[in-house]
């Protein structure tokens, strides 16, 4: 990106890696050493390309300020990530036990942590307002994630995971770990705008 150089924080490389940890914990829980360390380097250069101080501060979306906040940190799009991680996981365990669906832990975690990383530099503002910044308005949501992804090596498989979580897409998920990713994004998001009184995504 060509802003890279007049947004570089202040803070170090290793400094965003242990925030990005402590935010999301449940990149912990990604077993494999190589793909749990790509999740953390894609969250680290989205952060140090944007203008957010503060990864916690992000909204999840432009409506997100004006939610009940009745939890610290609801409506965030770290709590979010969080949520469609978490959700996925138990999701996904339920299908294996009750209807013997195997699916791939690793990436179905990795999958959730990164649907949304490209909203990092998607989206400009404060804490308290955000709207679609240059890269938000000029280019689709999550293509920016795929690029980082592939770049990092990783799957078409999970690429085509990230891409296929947005009814901006127009490819539907075509994978267990995909399918899961896309129905819990928007059981989470639903269940804020329901919240909220605004209108479904499911409408
Ligand atoms: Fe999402």
């Amino acid at each position: 990106m060509a802003r890279n150089e007049a947004t570089v924080h202040s803070t170090t490389t290793q400094d965003r890696i242990d925030r990005i940890r402590e935010l999301l914990p449940e990149i912990a829980q990604i077993g494999d050493d190589n793909l749990r360390t790509i999740v953390e380097s894609i969250w680290e250069q989205v952060w140090r390309e944007s203008d957010w101080q503060e990864l916690g501060d992000i909204p999840k979306n432009p409506s997100a300020p004006a939610a009940p906040q009745r939890v610290e940190n609801a409506w965030t799009l770290i709590t979010h990530t969080r949520a469609v991680a978490q959700l996925s996981a138990t999701s996904a365990e339920t299908i294996k036990t009750l209807h013997g669906i195997d699916y791939d832990r690793d990436s179905l975690v990795a999958l959730a942590l990164l649907h949304d990383v490209s909203k990092v530099v998607e989206y400009v503002g404060t804490k308290d307002s955000i709207a679609k910044g240059h890269l938000g308005k000029l280019i689709q949501h999550g293509v920016y994630s795929a690029f980082l992804m592939w770049q990092h090596g990783l799957s078409t498989e999970m690429v085509h995971g990230v891409i296929a979580h947005t009814p901006s897409s127009r490819i539907l998920p075509q994978t267990h770990e995909a399918l899961i990713v896309r129905y819990t994004d928007f059981l989470d998001t639903d269940s804020m705008l329901m919240d909220a009184g605004e209108e479904l995504y499911l409408s």
